[in-house]
């Protein structure tokens, strides 16, 4: 029994391996957030240019030459040719190389090699899972009004709980006299940071961003009627 245990966990284990190589999903379209995360790494804004940059040149790893079989001009290729593992920057051979020696390091001299803040990137965007993704910051607080922004923010996170005749925690706010009156007081910006001993609300998590900018924006504007 113990013997077929073992053997069952070594199967999966060399499958999930396997598994961890291709992310097909992923592969054709990057995910682009539309918000971007200082602590991640992205493959579109960072990684690609950087390769870019550095490798995915004539001559070298773009997909004319692909020199070694190595094409980096892409994600699927970079993944596939580049031997990179998800999570395991030291299993990747896009990562070992920029650590080589002689003829083995790339980029190969007389080309300098990357700087160590190029190969941190690298290493990041590998241990962070080597995601085909992106982000786009579009937040625009320049035009933040009550009408075409708050109130929709309001109504989309908060209004399922905070409406109608007996809403939950006694508290209901949609217009904008209630809202700004929460607003005023503080309670508003309390909730959504969780902060003075309020309850973070929404209950499932906190609201993005970009949604509490906007509404950190208005209350800094006034709270206007707009
Ligand atoms: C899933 C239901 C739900 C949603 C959605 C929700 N709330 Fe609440 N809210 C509650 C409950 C339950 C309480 C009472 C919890 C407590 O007092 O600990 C509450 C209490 C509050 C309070 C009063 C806190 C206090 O201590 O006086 C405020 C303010 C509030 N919510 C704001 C919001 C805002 C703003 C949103 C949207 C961004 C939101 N809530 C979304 C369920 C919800």
């Amino acid at each position: 029994m113990r013997k077929i245990l073992l053997f069952v966990a070594f199967a999966v284990f060399i499958i999930s391996c396997k598994h961890e190589t291709v992310i097909p999903e992923e592969l054709e379209s990057p995910q682009i957030s539309h918000e971007c995360d200082s602590d991640t790494v992205y493959f579109v804004n960072d990684i690609q240019p950087l390769l870019n940059a550095t490798c995915n040149t004539s001559g070298c790893h773009d997909a004319g030459t692909a020199e070694h079989g190595v094409d980096l001009s892409s994600y699927a290729k970079v993944i596939q040719t580049g031997e990179v593992r998800p999570f395991r920057p030291e299993g990747s051979e896009l990562y070992e190389v920029l650590f080589e020696s002689g003829d083995d390091l790339m980029p190969p001299p007389p080309q300098s090699a990357l700087t160590s803040e190029q190969k941190e990137l690298i290493r990041i965007w590998i241990s962070q899972g080597a995601k085909n993704n992106g982000c786009i910051d579009d937040c625009n607080l320049e035009s933040v009004s009550f009408t075409s922004d708050i109130q929709l923010i309001i109504s989309n996170n908060c209004a399922s709980c905070h409406t109608g005749t007996s809403p939950t925690g006694g508290i209901a706010f949609s217009s904008h006299s209630e809202i700004s009156a929460l607003a005023n007081s503080g309670k508003l910006m309390d909730a959504l940071m969780g902060s003075n001993g309020v309850s973070q609300m929404p209950p499932s998590g906190p609201m993005d961003d970009c949604n509490i900018d906007k509404i950190t924006k208005w209350i800094e504007d006034g709270t206007p009627n707009n």
